[in-house]
């Protein structure tokens, strides 16, 4: 099942999630539908808030051939499912990407993001993980999981930015 993505600026893309205490059918369920809700809508992460769940549930799948955004390119078997994250480790070292998000489609800008990061994590059935990357991998990860507090990418714009991307977004949203 294909859900609705909750758009910016929904006041729900602020809520902190709730961590998840039971691994059951429903949780299962949720993660096939978000799977399937994000290989539709073309993105490379989705959080639990952006169909509006506030659990702290994120999937991530990096495309094998970056130019593609689809379920030949990003097989569900490649999805990260991530329960509950916490970071335990940060990198001082800072690194800049292009970000975009579902919730705020067709705008992407540059953000800074620690450039290495530690997670420990629970997968669908509630068992401990921890994942560690350097890569893009490292960026979504923080993407995915400022949704779970309530955080935007838009939030780490510089002033002048944000004002630029405000105007921008009231405009189409007429
Ligand atoms: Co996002």
């Amino acid at each position: 099942m294909v859900y609705d993505i909750v758009v910016y600026p929904d006041r729900r893309l602020k809520i902190v999630s709730e961590e998840v205490m039971v691994f059951d059918d429903n949780l299962h369920m949720l993660l096939d539908n978000m799977y399937e809700t994000m290989i539709v809508k073309n993105g490379v992460g989705l959080a639990a808030i952006q169909i509006g769940i506030s659990k702290r549930v994120l999937i991530v799948n990096i495309p094998i051939d970056s130019d593609e955004n689809d379920a030949q390119s990003q097989p569900k078997d490649n999805t990260l499912e991530i329960i509950n994250p916490i970071i335990t480790y940060r990198s001082e070292e800072m690194k800049k990407f292009q970000e975009g998000c579902l919730s705020i489609p067709g705008f992407y800008e540059d953000i800074e993001r620690h450039a290495m990061v530690t997670i420990e994590y629970q997968d669908r059935y509630g068992k401990k993980f921890t994942i560690e990357d350097d890569e893009f991998l490292a960026v979504a990860l923080q993407h995915e999981m400022d949704h779970l507090d309530g955080k935007l990418f838009v939030e780490k714009l510089s002033y002048m930015k944000r004002k630029k991307f405000e105007k921008e977004w009231k405009k189409r949203d007429k």
